[in-house]
C-alpha cells in the first residue's frame, strides 16, 4: 500500500461510514456493544423516533434528542467531599447512567439505563406496547419505558424493590413543593425517621395515631398508600403527601445504607446531602419534561414471583430482565436494613429468592437452574408470539466451577445455560452481544445481552 492510500484510509471517520452525517452520535460512545445498538437504532427508527427515543444519538439535523437534553448539564449533584473516582465515574457515564430518576438509589446490579433504552428500541417496542421486567430490582426498565411513552409492568419479590421502583416513577411527575419544604426542615425529618428504625413501618401496619408533630405528622398517614397492592384513586393532595413521604423515606434509607458503610460524614449530613441530590435530579428531569413534549406512559410496579407471574397468557409485547447472577449477590442481606425498616420478614422471602435457595454451592446451583427454567417458561407464556425477550446476564465461571467441582475453563457460562433452557420453552436466540465489566474482574468479566424470539 502506498503512503498516499494509507493517508486516504486514515482520513476516514468510522462514524461517518456507519451513520448519515445529519445523525450525530452522543459523545463517549466507546464500547462495541454501544456502537452495535446505535447501528440498529439508526436502521430501525425514523428521524422523529430518534429525536424522541434514541439512546445513542445526540442530534438529528438541527434538533437535539431528548436523551441528550436529559443528560446534559451537571450530571449529578455529588456531595463536595466525593472522591475523584466517583466524580469521574459520573462524568464518564454522563449519557449512560444517573440521568432522570435513575440516580435516586444506587441499587447493586442495576442496568445502565441508556443500554435499556437502546434495547427497547432494537426490540421494536413503540408507544402502545407493554414491556415486562419480571425481576425489576430498582425499576430501570420501568423508568425508561415510561419516559419513552411505552407501557410497562415490573415485578419483584422484594417489597423494597417495589417501593424503590414506584418512588422513582412517581418522582418523574410529583409536585416538589413539600419536598423542598422538608429539605428546609431536614433535622426534623431525619429525627422522625430515626425514631422509626426497628418499629413496624406505618406503610405496613397502618398507623392510627401519628407519633410526631410538625411536617412528618402531616405526612405519616400518607405512608399507608405505599405498600397497598391495589392503590386507591388518590386526590392531588393525597398523592403529593404520599409521593413526598416516599421520596424522603427513600433518601433516608439510602443515607442509612451509606452510614453503615462509611463514617466520613455524620448520618445527618449524609441524609441532607442525599436529599439535596434527590431534589436536584428530580427537578432537573421535571424541567426537561416540561420543556419538551413527552407523553409519559403508565408503569406498574408489583410485588410477585417471576416463577409464577400473575399475568394473562400472551399479554406483553416484550420482556427485558436481568436475573440474579446465580449466587453472586445476596440481595436480602444487602437490603436487610431497608427491608427491616419496612417491616418485612426477610426469611419469608428468602425461600423464594432465585439464586439464594439451598445451602451448599452445588445445591444452590441446581436450584438456580430449576428456578430459571420456571421463569423462562412463564416468560414464554406471557409474551406474544414473534416478540422478543432480552436477558442480560454476567458470567461467573469461577463460582460455577466451584459449585460443580470443575475448572472454570470447562464451565458453560450462564448465558449459554439460559439460552439452552430458553429453547425448551419456544425461544430462539436471534442476537447475542456482550460488554466488558470493569471493576469486578475476579467474579464477573463479561455481561451478555441475549435477544430471544418467542416462536
Ligand atoms: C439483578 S437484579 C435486577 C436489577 C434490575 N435490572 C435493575 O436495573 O435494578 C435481580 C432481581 O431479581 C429479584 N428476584 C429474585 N428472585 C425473584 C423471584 N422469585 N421473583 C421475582 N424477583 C426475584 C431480586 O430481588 C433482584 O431485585
Amino acid at each position: 500500500m502506498t503512503p498516499a492510500s494509507v493517508l486516504d484510509v486514515l482520513s476516514q471517520d468510522l462514524s461517518k461510514q456507519l451513520f448519515p452525517v445529519e445523525r450525530q452520535l452522543v459523545p463517549n460512545l466507546d464500547d462495541v456493544y454501544e456502537l452495535e445498538l446505535a447501528f440498529y437504532e439508526n436502521h430501525l427508527l425514523a428521524d422523529e423516533e430518534l429525536i424522541r427515543n434514541a439512546a445513542y444519538f445526540a442530534r438529528i439535523g438541527d434538533t437535539y434528542t431528548r436523551h441528550f437534553l436529559m443528560c446534559t448539564g451537571e450530571s449529578l449533584k455529588l456531595p463536595e467531599h466525593s472522591s475523584y473516582r466517583l466524580k469521574s465515574f459520573f462524568e464518564r457515564n454522563l449519557f449512560r447512567t444517573g440521568y432522570a430518576t435513575h440516580g435516586l438509589f444506587p441499587y447493586r446490579g442495576k442496568f445502565h439505563p441508556q443500554m435499556i433504552k437502546g434495547i427497547i428500541n432494537v426490540m421494536g417496542l413503540k408507544p402502545g406496547h407493554t414491556v415486562l421486567d419480571p425481576m425489576m430490582g430498582s425499576g430501570t426498565v420501568l423508568v425508561e419505558a415510561c419516559l419513552m411513552g411505552i407501557g410497562s409492568i415490573g415485578i419483584d419479590l422484594s417489597p423494597f424493590c417495589r417501593f424503590m421502583a414506584q418512588t422513582k416513577i412517581d418522582a418523574l411527575t410529583m409536585s416538589l413543593s413539600r419536598a423542598r419544604k422538608a429539605l428546609e426542615n431536614c433535622e426534623e425529618v431525619f429525627a422522625y425517621f430515626q425514631k422509626q428504625v426497628g418499629k413496624p413501618h406505618p406503610g405496613i401496619k397502618t398507623c392510627k395515631t401519628p407519633t410526631s408533630r410538625g411536617i412528618m405528622a402531616v405526612m405519616e398517614p400518607g405512608a399507608e398508600y405505599e405498600t397497598k397492592k391495589n392503590r386507591p384513586q388518590l386526590t392531588g393532595k393525597e398523592r403529593e403527601t404520599r409521593d413526598t413521604y416516599n421520596l424522603l423515606l427513600l433518601a433516608y434509607l439510602d443515607s442509612a445504607g451509606y452510614s453503615e458503610r462509611s463514617r466520613r460524614k455524620s448520618p445527618f449530613d449524609q441524609f441532607k446531602a442525599i436529599l439535596e441530590r434527590y431534589l436536584f435530579v428530580t427537578e432537573k428531569i421535571q424541567n426537561v419534561l416540561n420543556n419538551v413534549e413527552l407523553d409519559l406512559a403508565p408503569a406498574k410496579a408489583l410485588e410477585g414471583d417471576a416463577r409464577a407471574l400473575s399475568l394473562e397468557d400472551a399479554s406483553v409485547d416484550g420482556i427485558i430482565f436481568s436475573p440474579p447472577y446465580s449466587f453472586a449477590i445476596d440481595y436480602l442481606k444487602n437490603d436487610s436494613f431497608h427491608l427491616n425498616f419496612l417491616g418485612v420478614a426477610t426469611d419469608d422471602i428468602r425461600k423464594d429468592m432465585v439464586g439464594l435457595r439451598g445451602h451448599k454451592l452445588s445445591e444452590k446451583f441446581e436450584l438456580y437452574q430449576q428456578d430459571m427454567d420456571k421463569v423462562l417458561s412463564e416468560c414464554a407464556r406471557v409474551l406474544r408470539r414473534g416478540r422478543l425477550c432480552t436477558i442480560i446476564v454476567g458470567t461467573n465461571n469461577n463460582q460455577i466451577g466451584k459449585a460443580m467441582g470443575v475448572s472454570p475453563k470447562e464451565v458453560r457460562g450462564l448465558h449459554e445455560m439460559l439460552t439452552d433452557l430458553s429453547s425448551k420453552h419456544g425461544f430462539q436466540l436471534v442476537k447475542m452481544m456482550s460488554r466488558p465489566i470493569t471493576g469486578i474482574y475476579n467474579t464477573m468479566r463479561r455481561e451478555y445481552i441475549l435477544m430471544l424470539c418467542r416462536n
